[in-house]
Parts: structure tokens; C-alpha cells; sequence
């Protein structure tokens, strides 16, 4: 896969981004493009201009009832909520209607945690991996149900995909309901195998979250394939909307009974009134999601060049660091995509308290923003490969991290 020449540096400049700052953090909370930050300013101006019209007759019209003499009208501009879920939906193989939008990822889950019928002795299933707020809100939903939490430990390093299958397969009892697994694991960055692991919970009866907050923008993502029950993502980290915005996918058999975080006027409405309006809030991080996608396709040459950039340079910057430093890298490179987490030598320290130092070190010395973890003790860089970065980026890290005090 070449890599076509206009990626990199050069760049940088289609974003807010500062200069000064090499940023290879992309992933953590995303960087929105100017032009979609345009396209947002001008649609809060048509906003201010009459928000009671904008906001309660074409926003969506589930909002409150008593703004809505005109709801009967077919037609008329009174669905710019849905008109973008639809043109988002084909970026993720799925129809309009099949996705709303909410605040994030956390609030996807939230939602579906919070509104599956878990009895007392049930089981959700999380992993070692699961991103920790993740975690938390099935802790808490569970034991508001008076069921528990389990946790499949998923190795890492990996070799390959069956033995995280099987990691998840082992951690399966009788009294497990849910399953919330991820699409791209957020620390250690991996492609999960996640048609073969929702296929082992469907064999036995257990529904499936799956956590895609990193995929959207960041790989194909084929919804209804997967073989899923739930699907949330957020559209702010590698679709390049604004923040916030996510969504959240349901098959048609889970939405009666799926409610959002927030209730509202849609209640008892149906899947669409529930989340459409869920009260007052800024939706332009939700209609500007399409100009997110569509930055993709015309200022970065269209997903497949984007994604052949991010991929390549994140593969190629994992294999030369791991050589250069001399240690294991056993990835296969189809579990990587546009984020990559490798191995750091063992001589800049271990430990969490490790990893905030060397993270901090690298953006006060070095004006280096990078993601530095600690797993399994042992430190990792994940190093998020995005339009505007290149090799000159990484061999600045490199060279900062040969400064760092005590890295010798
Ligand atoms: C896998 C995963 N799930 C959920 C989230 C939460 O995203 P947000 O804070 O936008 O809800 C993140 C954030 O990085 C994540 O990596």
C-alpha cells in the first residue's frame, strides 16, 4: 500500500490544531476540522435566528407536542435530525432509521445497560480491556438489577484472534445475559474479532453490546454484519464531527423497551421519539456529522486513501520501533487500523505512575501529546496514526523519548 504524498504535515492546517504541538493522540477525544467547525458556526447562526422554529418544528417533530401544530404536514423541513442519520448510516452499512444519535459512546451504553432486563443472578459480561466508564456503568446497572459483573481476561500481547475468542467463550456461565465487548479495544488498540465473539455469545444465548467508540472513520464498519445486538459509537474521535456526538444502532427486535438516558417527550413514543428529542440541547455536532464524513471523502481523497495512510504508518511505525528497540511485536497486522499500541523499552519504567511521568515529560519537554499506558504494569505507547500526521512525527517522539531521563 503506498501512501499518497499529500498526508502528513502539510496538512495540519485543514485543523485547529498548534504547530507547535506534535499531536499523535488523535484517537483520545478527536480533532475536528475547520471546515466542519464552519459548517457547525453557520448552522448555530441559522439557529439564533428563530431556535424556537429550528429546534422545535425541524429539528424533529417528537419534540414537545405543543410546538407542533404542523406535525401532520408531510414533507417540509421539519426532519433535519433524521435527514442526518441517514446520511450517515452509510458509512456504517445501516439504514437511517436504525440509528440515533446521542452524547457519546458512554451515553449509548448507558442506555442499553440501563434498560436491559437484568434479573437478580444475572451476569454481564465485560473484559480486562473494556474502557473503564464503560465498566462502571455496567457495574452500576447490574447491581441496581441485583446481577454482577464478569470479566473475560483478554491477553496482550496477542499472537491472534482465537485465543481472545476463547478468552471471551471461557468467561461465559449459564447466568450470562449481556456481553459488552469492543470493536476496536481502546487501550490496546486492536481490531477485536467481533462477528467470531458475538457468534459464541449468540450460540448461547447472550445478547451483545458492542462498544465501537474508535471505529466509525477509523475502519470499515459494516453494522448489521457483525451480528450484534446493540452497536454504539462515537462519531467525534475518527469521523471528525464535532463533539460530541455518537450513536447508537439497536436490531429491530431490542428497541421496544430501549430507552435513552434522558427521558423525555418521546416516551412510550417508540425507538425514534424516545432518542430524537431527549430536551433542549446543541444538535449541530449531530447535523454536522455528514460534512465529518464527507471531510473524508473530499479533502483526504476518500476513506480508502485515509485509511491506507493511518494504516501504513501506524503498521510500519509499530514494526521499526519494536525492531529499533529490540523487543517482541507478534500483532497480526489485521487486527491493526489506524491506531497501533506497541511495546516501549522496559528501561523508561513500568507502573502507572510511570506512564504519567513519561506523558507528561514528553508535552512539557518535548511538546509531544501522546497516549503512554501502563498494561499489564509494562509500558506502551498507543500512537494514533491520523491524516495529518507522518514519519517526521514519529521520529520526533523517538528522539524525545532517547532524552528522557533515565531512558539510557
Ligand atoms: C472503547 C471506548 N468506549 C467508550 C469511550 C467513551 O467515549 P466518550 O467519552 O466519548 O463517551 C471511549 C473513549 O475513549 C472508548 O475508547
Amino acid at each position: 500500500m503506498s501512501t499518497p504524498p499529500h498526508f502528513g504535515r502539510s496538512l495540519l492546517p485543514l485543523w485547529a490544531l498548534d504547530p507547535a504541538i506534535t499531536y499523535l493522540n488523535h484517537g483520545t477525544v478527536g480533532a475536528t476540522p475547520l471546515v466542519v467547525l464552519a459548517a457547525q458556526a453557520a448552522l448555530r447562526d441559522e439557529i439564533e435566528r428563530q431556535p424556537a422554529r429550528f429546534l422545535l418544528r425541524e429539528l424533529t417533530p417528537i419534540g414537545r407536542p405543543d410546538e407542533h401544530p404542523d406535525r401532520a404536514l408531510p414533507g417540509g423541513p421539519r426532519q433535519r435530525l433524521r435527514a442526518a442519520a441517514m446520511a450517515v448510516a452509510p458509512w456504517l452499512s445501516a439504514q437511517g432509521d436504525d440509528l440515533v444519535f446521542v452524547d457519546n459512546a458512554t451515553a449509548g451504553a448507558n442506555a442499553v445497560l440501563a434498560s436491559f432486563d437484568l434479573r437478580p443472578g444475572d451476569e454481564v459480561l465485560v473484559t480486562n480491556r473494556t474502557y473503564g466508564a464503560v465498566t462502571r456503568a455496567a457495574a452500576h446497572h447490574a447491581a441496581r438489577a441485583g446481577a454482577q459483573i464478569v470479566t473475560a481476561h483478554l491477553p496482550f500481547p496477542v499472537c491472534g484472534e482465537a485465543e481472545l475468542v476463547g478468552a471471551v467463550q471461557a468467561a461465559l456461565t449459564p447466568r450470562t445475559r449481556l456481553a459488552v465487548l469492543d470493536h476496536v479495544s481502546p487501550e490496546t488498540a486492536l481490531v477485536m474479532p467481533l462477528a467470531a465473539m458475538a457468534a459464541a455469545c449468540r450460540a448461547r444465548g447472550v445478547a451483545v453490546l458492542a462498544d465501537g467508540a474508535h471505529a466509525p472513520g477509523a475502519l470499515p464498519v459494516d453494522i448489521p454484519s457483525l451480528g450484534v445486538d446493540y452497536y454504539t459509537a462515537n462519531l467525534h474521535k475518527w469521523a471528525f464531527s464535532p463533539r460530541s456526538a455518537g450513536i447508537l444502532w439497536a436490531a429491530p427486535e431490542r428497541r421496544a423497551g430501549l430507552h435513552p438516558p434522558v427521558i423525555s417527550w418521546g416516551a412510550g413514543g417508540g425507538w425514534l421519539a424516545e432518542f430524537d428529542w431527549v430536551g433542549t440541547r446543541d444538535p449541530t455536532p449531530f447535523l454536522c456529522a455528514p460534512a465529518g464524513f464527507q471531510f473524508i471523502d473530499e479533502a483526504l481523497g476518500g476513506r480508502d486513501a485515509l485509511w491506507a495512510h493511518n494504516h501504513a504508518l501506524a503498521w510500519r511505525t509499530a514494526e521499526r520501533l519494536t525492531t529499533h528497540w529490540g523487543l517482541p511485536w507478534t500483532t497480526p497486522r489485521a487486527m491493526v487500523a489506524s491506531m497501533v499500541t506497541l511495546p516501549l523499552p522496559p528501561a523508561l519504567g513500568r507502573g502507572f505512575d510511570a506512564a504519567m511521568a513519561l506523558k507528561s515529560w514528553l508535552l512539557a519537554q518535548a511538546q509531544i501529546e501522546a497516549q503512554i499506558l501502563a498494561i499489564d504494569e509494562r509500558l506502551y505507547w498507543r500512537f494514533s496514526a491520523q491524516a495529518y500526521n507522518d514519519d517526521a512525527d514519529v521520529e520526533r517522539f523517538t528522539q524525545a523519548l532517547a532524552d528522557f531521563p533515565g531512558a539510557g
